[in-house]
């Protein structure tokens, strides 16, 4: 009988590694994957359809015993480490903690790899962010980084452990991923914030953080290139079955405010967006006056990434791969998902 190949993914619990949870199985991986456990309910929920296929075992970056028994135990064939401290606009507030889980824990994981699977392929989940205060436009392989946030210094600290990993002949490879999201999206990104916020006020239900009528943003002018994650789990996987380990940049190459997708989102329910006045001091309006959008200084960064823009053509040479899925298909999607669930 042919052995199946194993994987064995940190974040299974969150966006990415639940898609790539899925995408792995329909391969025919065995799939193990780590969680933390939650102090409250919900940890599972975007694996539960899952349940019964994959093997969870409860491990954290931030403790190597933990780890050591997750490999021992299931002795990969390819490492997927999708866990960190993912949010940007928190690891200003908890710098030390975010190196702690997107650095220190990557060289935990390496130091695992090392010691139980020395010939597994690790996938590392490098990030567009690392772009940071952007040098050219559109970003590849090759444009320097300029990383200007705790969470993108530790990235990129993880990232050069990969080239150092790599050179040393491991088979490493980061995926320099733009944003991307889906109805899986954390609650509290920027896209997922809106179509849960949107949705409530179709429905005339309150607002999740603050109970008002309106929601409450942060920088409506941010540049950024938004795609699928469904599709992004795809360029992880095929980085992995290359002959020889390299780092590819996974985007659209298209870019948008964040202003646009709050448009596009609010259109596809019929509610078109009136703004008026500048600033901090900017509102806007449904069709019938009622204020439905307010800034609060709370949500802008003390450093904020103004612009990016991906260039994948190295991916779609040598990967072969592709976005399917448009940016309207994506948007409309969450937006529909969201009110589903809050109906
Ligand atoms: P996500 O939904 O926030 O999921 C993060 C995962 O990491 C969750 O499963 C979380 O577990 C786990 N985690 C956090 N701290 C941990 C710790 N100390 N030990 C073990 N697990 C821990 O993130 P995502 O959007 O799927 O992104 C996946 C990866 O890609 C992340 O590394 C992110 O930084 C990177 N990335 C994301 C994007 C994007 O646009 N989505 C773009 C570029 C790079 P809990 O469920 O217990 O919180
Ligand atoms: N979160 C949030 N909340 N962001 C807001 C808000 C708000 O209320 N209002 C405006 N924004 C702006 C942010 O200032 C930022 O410019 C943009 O919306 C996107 O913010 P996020 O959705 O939080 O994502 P991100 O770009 O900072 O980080 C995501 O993408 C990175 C890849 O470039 C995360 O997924 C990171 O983990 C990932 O590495």
């Amino acid at each position: 009988m042919i052995k199946k190949r194993v994987a064995l993914l940190t974040g299974i619990t969150g966006q990415d590694g639940s898609y790539l949870a899925e995408f792995l199985l329909k391969k025919g991986y065995e799939v193990y994957g780590i969680y933390r456990r939650g102090s409250t309910d919900g940890v599972f929920d975007r694996i539960k359809h899952l349940a019964g296929k994959i093997n969870l075992i409860c491990a954290d970056l931030t403790d190597l015993s933990s780890l050591e028994k997750a490999f021992e135990k299931s002795m990969p064939d390819e490492v997927y480490n999708l866990a960190s401290q993912s949010d940007v606009g928190v690891s200003f507030k908890v710098p030390a903690y975010t190196l702690e889980v997107n650095y220190f824990g990557v060289e935990r994981i390496i130091s695992c790899i090392k010691k139980y699977v020395p010939d597994a392929k690790l996938y590392q989940a490098s990030t567009s962010e690392m772009f940071g205060d952007v040098i050219e436009t559109p970003q590849t392989e090759k444009t320097p980084f300029n990383p200007i946030s705790p969470y993108a210094k530790a990235k990129l600290q993880s990232h050069e452990a990969i080239e150092r990993e790599r050179k040393k002949g491991m088979f490493a490879c980061a995926g320099i991923l733009f944003n991307h999201e889906s109805p899986r999206r954390g609650i509290g990104f920027v896209t997922r914030k809106f179509t849960d916020g949107i949705a409530r006020i179709k429905l005339g239900l309150p607002q999740r953080e603050t109970g008002e009528d309106y929601l409450e943003l942060g920088n409506l002018n941010a540049q950024r290139d938004w795609g699928f994650a469904g599709d992004y789990v795809r360029a992880m996987y095929l980085m992995l079955q290359q002959d020889k380990p390299q780092d590819f940049v996974i985007a659209t190459g298209k870019t948008r405010t964040v202003r646009e997708f709050v448009e596009i989102a609010a259109d596809s329910i019929g509610i078109k967006i009136i703004w008026k006045n500048k600033g901090l001091k900017e509102k806007g309006y449904d069709q019938n006056g009622n204020k439905i959008i307010q800034i609060n200084e709370k949500y802008f960064r003390p450093n904020e990434v103004r612009l990016l823009q991906g260039d994948a053509t190295k991916a779609k040479e040598e990967l072969k791969w592709e976005p399917k899925t448009s940016f309207e298909t994506l948007v409309f999607s969450m937006v529909k998902e969201d009110l589903k669930r809050l109906k």
